[in-house]
C-alpha cells in the first residue's frame, strides 16, 4: 500500500500564524504537526509516501523530511497549486498510486489510541474497495457524517450536514484501492470549485464497496486546524507525554519499533538532537531496545 499526506491549503483559519508557514509544520506541543499524519501512515506498514503541498510550503516539508531515508521510508514530494479539494490528491498522485492501494491522510489530523497500530494493519489487509474510520463528535455539522444501520454499516454519507443523521464524523484518514484515481478523474468539481472527497466515497458507497470502521471511547482523534482544535492537541499530547514517559508520534521511535531503521542509527538521530529533550528521548529509546 501507497501512502499519501495531503498538507496544501492555505491555513487561513489560522493567520497570521500560518502568513509565512505551513499550517502542518506549526507544533502540536513538542513536534511538528505533520509528524502525527506520517506516524499514521508508518504504523500502518507503509513506506512509500507522498507529500502534497503548496509550492511555499513543499520546500520546507522537504526541508524537514527529506528523502525519507533517515526513517527507512522513501518520500516524494508534488505540488496543489491551488487548493482543489482533497480528491484532487488521487489525480495528482496518479503515477504515485500505480495499481497499489493507497491511504490517504490529511496533515492536520492527529489520531492516537491503543490498539490503533492493529487496526490499521487489519483495515489495510482486509481493504475492498474503500474503508472510511468514523469517530463521534459533538459537532457533527462540521464535518462529512456517515450514518449506519444497527449491524453498523454504512448507509448514508454527507458532507458538512445542517441536520446531520448522525455524530459519526468521517475523519481524516482513508484507505482505497488503485481504482479510487479513475473514480477521482471523473469527479465533477462542487460549488466550490472543488473535487470533494465525499464524492469519491459516495461512489464507492453506491457501489457497495464502503466500509466504515468506528474509532470508539479508547481512541482520540483531533483535527488540528484551528487555533483551538491545536492548542487541544497539544495540551492531549502533553498530558500523555508527561504522565506516561512516552512519545507520541515519535517518528524515529517508530521506524525503529517497526524495523525500519535499527537502534544504532537511532541512537544516532538522538545526538543529533541532543540538546532537545526529544534528542535524548531517542537516544534513550535507541539504548532500551538495543
Ligand atoms: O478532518 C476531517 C474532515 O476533513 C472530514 O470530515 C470532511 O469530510 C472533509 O471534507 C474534510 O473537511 P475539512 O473542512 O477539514 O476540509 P478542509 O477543506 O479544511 O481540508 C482539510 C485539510 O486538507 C486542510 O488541512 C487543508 C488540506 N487541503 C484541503 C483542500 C480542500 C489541501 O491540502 N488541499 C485542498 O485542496
Amino acid at each position: 500500500m501507497k501512502g499519501i499526506v495531503l498538507a496544501g491549503g492555505r491555513g487561513t483559519r489560522m493567520y497570521p500564524s500560518t502568513l509565512t508557514t505551513s499550517k502542518q509544520l506549526l507544533a502540536v506541543y513538542d513536534k511538528p504537526m505533520i509528524y502525527h499524519p506520517l506516524s499514521v501512515l508508518m504504523l500502518a506498514g507503509i513506506r512509500e509516501i507522498l507529500v502534497i503541498s503548496t509550492p511555499e510550503s513543499i520546500v520546507a516539508l522537504r526541508a524537514l523530511l527529506k528523502d525519507g531515508a533517515h526513517l527507512g521510508l522513501d518520500i516524494t514530494y508534488a505540488v496543489q497549486d491551488e487548493p482543489r479539494g482533497i480528491a484532487e490528491s488521487f489525480v495528482i498522485g496518479a503515477d504515485h498510486i500505480g495499481d497499489s492501494p493507497v491511504a490517504l491522510i490529511l496533515g492536520d489530523n492527529v489520531f492516537h489510541g491503543a490498539g490503533f497500530p492493529k487496526i490499521l494493519r487489519t483495515a489495510r489487509d482486509e481493504l475492498d474497495g474503500c474503508t472510511l474510520f468514523g469517530y463521534p463528535v459533538s459537532d457533527p455539522e462540521r464535518y462529512g457524517i456517515g450514518e449506519t444501520d444497527a449491524q453498523g454499516n454504512l448507509v448514508s454519507l454527507e458532507e458538512k450536514p445542517l441536520k446531520p443523521r448522525s455524530d459519526n464524523a468521517i475523519t481524516g484518514l482513508y484507505f482505497y484501492e488503485s481504482d479510487v484515481v479513475e473514480i477521482a478523474r471523473d469527479l465533477t468539481p462542487s460549488e466550490r470549485g472543488e473535487l470533494e472527497i465525499t464524492d469519491v466515497n459516495q461512489v464507492y458507497l453506491k457501489n457497495g464497496r464502503a466500509r466504515l470502521i468506528r474509532l470508539g471511547r479508547g481512541h482520540t482523534w483531533l483535527d488540528a486546524g484551528t487555533h483551538e482544535s491545536l492548542l487541544d492537541a497539544s495540551q492531549y499530547v502533553h498530558v500523555i507525554e508527561k504522565r506516561q514517559g512516552v512519545r507520541v508520534a515519535c517518528v524515529e521511535e517508530i521506524a525503529l519499533r517497526m524495523g525500519y531503521i535499527d537502534a544504532d542509527h537511532c541512537y544516532e538521530l538522538g545526538t543529533r538532537m541532543r540538546n532537545s529533550e526529544y534528542g535524548q528521548y531517542l537516544m534513550q529509546v535507541a539504548q532500551t531496545i538495543a
